[in-house]
């Protein structure tokens, strides 16, 4: 494996990517991380990555000084240079301006991590301080017009540092780089494959739940579906999942989890139905906080009332992410690891002191869909769009009753048939209806309406941090409209979103 440094790089999970993509397993941890924990993973080499501090600023992060000497390979990157720079003996300067943007790389010093790569090849630079004096025994393997020190080595410590970023698509040759890193140097093996990854973590899953049983909260989106599959995998009907049918889900979706687990994959799901439950307890409900915290807490009950039923269970089963874990703080103020609760679930049943087991927590999402499909999930289930955990009740501005959640049921999936049938569905982020609390005139047949209007909102995005309204073809957007206003009795008007995220959100409530 290769470990990751963590000093607060907005691309540290690119740098994770671009490592896996070589089927080679890596690790991002904090900069605290002790020798001892470092030498018990055993890497076969280290990243540091970037980051926005000064090494000179006051709390700028630091890790054990002790790597240099592990005999471990260690590529330093950006930050992460100017601190294998600092520590080395070398000299870090303030600049007197950032660079910032693409530069031309002109490498001096051939083979090593440039081997392959042209003499002249484009590179990424972000930073404000730069090297000005390499540390006793490196050399300068690089440099652009602005930056002397653009890479250096020192090839028989096996120690090299690079002041751009590879792991960016604007290093066109960054991918060579960090592959000469991973295999000439760190004499890594590509054996970071889904199925090597089902074989240990079922072995491991096997060994943390031991007799007892787990439970697991299954929302039929991707993570908990692909969870819940690898762990019965490992241990059979000692996992417990539970469905919960809040009765804001979309059309067909609760009986086609029904269909997939219990018979394709042949795993008994608790089915509990508490939708009268969901839909007493948000009447009149407005505001979209006080929807969200109902639904978070009877969830919670529901859940809890099931889960008390389950005897010898002593885990509660999650899909977490590894972005959820490694959330690193692009401000100033270094990199921490922040842990996101599991929003979908809504925390561990208080009641029931349950262990967690995360198998999927070092996984990226494309990584967790692959799993699936390896997993032999279907592919509708692999591939699905997000789904918010409040469901459509955040989609219904205003009071959420049985016969607008009919109406916005319908819209949806009239929206969901032709963006699949237009091939849209996997290149969208999301794309769904959402149901205004006002009412317009129309006119159908010779008959004046007065009837509600939808809005059609679907996004391009990576990560849901940003996104952009997505700039769908018009004759799309006219089958669609023509389609819901003629087909679906209720809706007179349909307007598309226009707006991105910032300043607005993906959802409207
Ligand atoms: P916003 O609306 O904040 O949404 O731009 C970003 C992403 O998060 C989803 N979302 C939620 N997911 N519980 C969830 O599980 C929620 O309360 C929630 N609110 C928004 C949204 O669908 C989008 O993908």
């Amino acid at each position: 494996m290769i470990l990751i440094i963590d000093f607060g790089s907005q691309y540290n999970q690119l740098i994770a990517r671009r490592v896996r993509e070589n089927k080679v397993f890596c690790q991002v941890e904090p900069p605290g991380i002790s020798l001892e924990q470092i030498t018990a993973l055993a890497p076969k080499g280290i990243i540091l990555s970037g980051g926005p501090a000064s090494i000179y600023a006051k709390n700028s992060p630091k890790c054990d000084e002790g790597i240099f000497g592990l005999g471990i390979p260690v590529l330093g990157i950006c930050y992460g240079m100017q601190y294998a720079v600092h520590v080395l003996g070398g000299k870090v300067e303030g600049a007197k301006k950032r660079e910032y943007g693409p530069a031309e790389l002109e490498i001096i010093e051939q083979g090593g991590l440039f081997k392959g790569v042209e003499q002249k090849t484009p590179c990424w630079m972000s930073h404000g301080d730069t090297t000005v004096s390499l540390p006793p025994g490196f050399s300068v393997t690089a440099h652009t017009a602005n930056t002397a020190f653009a890479a250096m080595e020192n090839r028989q410590r096996r120690i090299f540092g690079f002041q751009f970023h590879p792991e960016v698509t604007h290093t066109p040759r960054g991918a060579v780089m960090l592959k000469n890193f991973l295999f000439d140097i760190c004499a890594c093996e590509k054996n970071w494959t889904m199925q090597n990854f089902v074989k240990q973590e079922t072995a491991k899953i096997r060994e943390q739940a031991g007799n007892s049983n787990v439970i697991l909260g299954l929302s039929g989106g991707v993570d908990s579906s692909v969870a819940a599959v690898l762990i019965h995998r490992a241990i059979g009907s000692q996992l417990k999942p539970i469905f919960v049918d809040n009765g804001l889900l979309r059309e067909g979706e609760a009986k086609r989890l029904k269909e997939v687990f219990k018979e394709h994959l042949g795993m008994p799901v608790l089915f509990v139905s508490a939708k009268r439950r969901f839909l007493s307890e948000l009447a009149g409900v407005e505001d979209p906080e006080k929807k969200r915290k109902i639904i978070g807490r009877v969830f919670m009950e529901v859940f809890e009332a099931q889960a008390l039923k389950i005897k010898g269970a002593k885990f509660l089963a999650q899909g977490t992410l590894y972005p959820d874990i490694i959330e690193s703080v692009s401000a100033f103020g270094g990199p921490s690891a922040v842990i996101k609760s599991h929003h979908n679930v809504g925390g561990l049943p208080k009641k029931m002191r349950l262990k967690l087991i995360e198998p999927l927590k070092y996984l990226f999402k494309d990584e967790v869909r692959k799993l699936g499909e390896q997993l032999g999930l279907p592919q509708d289930m692999v591939w699905r769009q997000p789904f918010p955990g409040p469901g459509l009740a955040i989609r219904i501005l205003g009071p959420v009753s049985e016969k607008r959640l009919k109406i916005l049921r319908q819209v949806d999936a009239v929206i969901q048939e032709e963006i699949r049938k237009a091939g849209l569905y996997k290149k969208l982020w999301q794309a769904f209806p959402v149901l205004l609390p006002i009412k317009s005139v129309g006119i159908m047949g010779d008959e004046r309406t007065y009837e509600n209007i939808v809005a059609l909102r679907a996004v391009t995005s990576t990560d849901a941090m940003t996104a952009d309204w997505a700039r769908l073809p018009h004759e799309l957007l006219a089958t669609i409209s023509n389609r819901v206003i003629n087909e679906i009795r209720g809706v007179n008007r349909m307007v598309y979103d226009i707006s991105s995220k910032p300043p607005s959100t993906i959802e409207w409530e």
